[in-house]
């Protein structure tokens, strides 16, 4: 597997691949790899001839108060697990390579997309992610990239500026993989302590509870995300950022699921900030 650190390198390797007729797969991640980060790669892996993934804590997508700092970084370990997938080439630049002295041009996604959930929680932060993706993309001449349902959101950013950019790569959506207890997998479950890692699983468990509501047949938003808020708010070291429910991919309100639609939940467990989603298909039956 190939290290690229710098704009040049990845530049260099992505132009032989393309001349060699190759159709590149892009997995962009900030590391500390786990189970959920590996299905991606292997997603890759198996629709595309070569395979780029990422490995970059992006600091314009962390608030000043957040966790740009403290967030892991093993890159050694990471390479290890992406040499077993395996991935062709790991993108890992210095912050300065990324954003060099001077730097000052951002993507930014207005509109009914990014005025909620976590973009009204975290501001500024899907435009260092769109910032940063978009960099990627370039670099990479990616035909595909691949990101989790983990970040419903993120995915529904990502394909509303590959659109209105005319960016030529098609983005892929993978499902959240989970722990044998249903957490979804995180880099930040590394922030847990057992107490709390098992705390944690109400936030699937609420989920799982509300699609099962859905599926005898509720329809009522409102009902459906007091489910989950009740749910959680029985669990002493949770307390509740948001519980909501849009339509998907619009993200637009609904007071009755008439169409697929989002529920999604971040939730706090003592200091650390878990996010959870699931999908709730048609609503006709
Ligand atoms: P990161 O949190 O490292 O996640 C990288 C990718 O892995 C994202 O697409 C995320 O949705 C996916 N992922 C994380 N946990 C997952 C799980 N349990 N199941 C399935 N997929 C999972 O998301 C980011 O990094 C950054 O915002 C990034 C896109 C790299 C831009 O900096």
């Amino acid at each position: 597997m190939k290290v690229l650190r710098t704009v040049q390198e990845i530049r260099d390797f992505a132009g032989e691949q393309k001349k060699a007729g190759k159709r590149i797969g892009l997995v962009p991640t900030m590391g500390a790899l786990h189970e959920g980060h590996l299905s991606l790669m292997r997603a890759a892996r198996e629709k595309c001839d070569v395979v780029i993934a990422s490995v970059f804590v992006n600091p314009t997508q962390f608030g000043p108060n957040e966790d740009y700092d403290a967030y892991p970084r093993r890159f050694e370990e990471d390479c290890r697990l992406l040499e077993g997938i395996p991935v062709d080439a790991v993108f890992h630049p210095e912050p300065s390579e990324m954003y060099p002295e001077g730097y000052c041009t951002y993507v930014q996604v207005d509109g009914d997309i990014t005025n909620k959930l976590c973009g009204a929680q975290r501001p500024g932060h899907f435009r260092g992610v769109a910032t940063v993706v978009t960099k990627l993309i370039n670099l990479s001449r990616a035909d595909e990239a691949f990101f989790g349902q983990k970040d419903a959101q993120q995915v529904v950013v990502i394909r509303r500026f590959v659109e209105d950019l005319n960016l030529n790569v098609h983005i892929n959506m993978v499902p959240i993989v989970r722990e044998e207890s249903g957490l979804a997998r995180s880099s930040r479950n590394t922030y847990l302590s057992p107490e709390e890692k098992e705390a944690a699983c109400v936030l699937s468990r609420s989920l799982q509870n509300a699609k099962k509501a859905f599926e005898g047949g509720e329809r009522d938003a409102e009902a459906l995300k007091g489910l989950v808020a009740k749910e959680i708010q029985g669990e002493p070291l949770a307390s509740i950022d948001y519980v909501e429910l849009f339509s998907f991919p619009a993200l637009h309100p609904m007071e009755k699921v008439t169409e697929d639609a989002l529920l999604a939940i971040a939730v706090k467990i003592g200091k650390t900030r878990l996010i959870d989603n699931v999908i709730l298909e048609g609503g006709r039956g």
